[in-house]
């Protein structure tokens, strides 16, 4: 049941669900992606210190195959957290972040997140595109935003963030490395070119998504 206090998430799921298949937006809210609450970010500060070393550099890259480390800071935590539990249970492939993830538990997780997120990016109070929108994402609004900013805590933020990255991911989502259900089917409908063109107009997008600050002492 949904409560009346969660009124604007009503509102932006009854958005989303009248531009997506219901079935898909149902399952973008099934209770499991609910289930973490705030996490402390004092405590993550000290467990994620080895996570800064890739994430906390501006611009550093994965190797083979080579494209950017994506940026956490600014985004939503809960979307952290998700990200993590697939790297863990193995619906994301990638081995490096299995590696960073397999012996965490799930508070772990969340202190993590709050502390590599910091501020979560707002969006601006009248957003101003940068540049168009390409065609084919008329679909991906719906939860990504036309300004980037993922519109529920579960939905990630794109605004910023490495246009390498975002293709490397969607590329993931069509072919099978990342096998979230949700992404899996509108990912799968993009073309080469349409992955391209979206990545690029997302990550042009502001205010957007930063590299997590390294702290001044251990
Ligand atoms: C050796 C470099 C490296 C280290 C160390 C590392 N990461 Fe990552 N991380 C990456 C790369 C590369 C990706 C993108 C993987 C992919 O393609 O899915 C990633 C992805 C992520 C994501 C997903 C972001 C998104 O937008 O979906 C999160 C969250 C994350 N890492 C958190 C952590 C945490 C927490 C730690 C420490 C426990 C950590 N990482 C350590 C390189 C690293
Ligand atoms: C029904 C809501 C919904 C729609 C519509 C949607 N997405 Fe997503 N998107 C999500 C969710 C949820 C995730 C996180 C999936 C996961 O856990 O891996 C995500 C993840 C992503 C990511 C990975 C971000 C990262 O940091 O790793 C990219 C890139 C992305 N979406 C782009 C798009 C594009 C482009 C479209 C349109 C073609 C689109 N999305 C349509 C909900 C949606």
């Amino acid at each position: 049941m949904l409560k009346r206090s969660s009124g604007v998430v009503v509102t932006k799921f009854l958005a989303a669900l009248s531009l997506t298949a219901a079935s898909i937006a149902l399952a973008a809210f099934s209770p499991a992606v609910h289930a973490q609450s705030a996490g402390d970010a004092q405590r993550g500060a000290k467990l994620a210190y080895t996570c800064l070393g890739c994430h906390g550099i501006p611009n550093y890259k994965n190797a083979y195959p080579t494209y950017s480390v994506p940026k956490l800071r600014g985004q939503h935590p809960e979307y952290l957290v998700i990200a993590l539990q697939a790297y863990r249970s193995g619906e994301r492939s990638h081995a490096t972040m299995h590696a960073n993830s397999a012996s965490w538990s799930d508070k772990d997780f969340a202190d993590m997140a709050a502390f590599l997120a910091g501020p979560v990016v707002a969006p601006a109070a009248a957003p101003k595109p940068v540049g168009k929108m390409p065609a084919a994402g008329q679909t991906c609004v719906a939860c990504h935003g036309t300004d980037g900013i993922g519109i529920t805590p579960q939905y990630p933020t794109l605004a910023g963030q490495h246009a390498d990255y975002l293709e490397r991911a969607l590329t993931d989502y069509k072919k099978g490395g990342r096998k979230n259900a949700i992404m899996s089917g509108f990912a799968g409908q993009l073309s080469a070119k349409d992955i391209r063109e979206l990545s690029r107009y997302y990550s042009a997008q502001r205010p957007g998504l930063d590299t997590s600050k390294r702290p001044a002492r251990r």
